[in-house]
């Protein structure tokens, strides 16, 4: 058995005695969270974070950060924790970045309810130039966000688009949202770490979890620039939902879907008239059915 002495003097529980107090309090992962919380502290200080997290409180909101697309970001107690689906936003936000406005302009992206700042991270992390602006309702969110993204963006706290900058108006390549999508009445059922250790801002999306796709919805096309992309997490149920709301202000809508994630998500773009009339052409050029290359 290793005698791990805390930096205060006190002796701390070492690895085995961890590891079973963590099984027992139903962490299904004991041995790794073990690994983890020994490498965070010693001591007294490590019998206060396993005491937390036998208590139920996430692990990334004990250790202080969560891992995220290849990140390690800083997470403080009560406010989301960064899930892994959450990724599919990145890459369709990348994927959208890549064919954004003209090579010389440096591509404005928006993070709505951007929690810990995650997505925006990410992005930052895969492309050097990018003018990012990141904005949450909660202080501890934006707290989390501005250490999270540094000098590279610009983190705002406020209500949706209230507190953007009102030099991105129609200016926004792209457009990301994780916005809370949980049903009211859903809250109940969730696994308590996120029930009693998530603000319940950060999950109630209203009766039919969609009121905050409602109002992104109704300020988006005020944002977006002529070419940009809308992109929101929603769930596999609540999909078609989502995208009816951004079909309702007359955008293009797509649901996107990926099984390694189990993630779900509408991208939506504007109608580009430009874009329909050169597909008519084309299709002029195409012989369709019955056309002579069909005999
Ligand atoms: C589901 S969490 C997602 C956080 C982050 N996007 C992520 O994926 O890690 C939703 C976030 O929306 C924020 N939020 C809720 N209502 C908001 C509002 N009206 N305006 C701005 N942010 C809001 C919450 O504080 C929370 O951080």
């Amino acid at each position: 058995m290793v005698d791990r002495t805390a930096g205060h003097g006190e002796p701390g529980p070492d690895e085995e005695v961890v590891v079973a107090r963590l099984r027992a309090a139903g962490c299904v992962f004991a041995e790794d969270e073990a690994r983890l919380l020994l490498e965070a502290a010693t001591g007294s200080d490590l019998a206060a974070l396993v005491a937390r997290r036998a208590d139920g409180e996430p692990l990334e909101q004990v250790l202080g950060w969560a891992a995220f697309d290849g990140l390690r970001l800083v997470v403080e107690p009560g406010v989301f924790v960064p899930r892994r689906r959450t990724q599919l936003l990145v890459r369709l936000a990348d994927a959208a970045l890549a064919g954004a406005g003209p090579d010389d302009a440096v591509p404005v992206v928006v993070e709505l309810c951007c929690g810990v700042g995650a997505v925006a991270a990410a992005l930052l992390r895969r492309r050097r130039r990018l003018d990012v602006v990141a904005a949450d309702l909660d202080p501890v969110a934006v707290r989390c966000a501005r250490r999270n993204l540094g000098e590279r963006a610009t983190v705002v706290g406020g209500d949706l688009f209230a507190e953007l900058p009102a030099r991105l108006r129609g200016r926004v390549d792209v457009l990301v949202a994780n916005a809370p999508y949980v049903p009211t009445a859903a809250i109940a059922t969730m696994p308590p770490e996120a029930r009693l250790h998530e603000s319940v801002l950060a999950l109630d999306g209203g009766a039919d979890g969609l009121d905050l796709h409602r109002r992104i919805a109704a300020g988006a096309t005020e944002w977006l620039s002529p070419t940009g992309t809308l992109l929101i997490e929603t769930s596999e149920r609540q999909a078609g939902a989502t995208a009816a709301l951004f079909a309702a202000v007359g955008l293009v809508t797509a649901v996107e879907r990926a099984d390694d994630l189990d993630a779900t998500a509408v991208s939506a773009t504007r109608l580009r008239p430009d874009l329909l009339v050169r597909r008519a052409e084309w299709s002029a050029t195409v012989p369709g059915p019955g056309g002579k290359d069909d005999s």
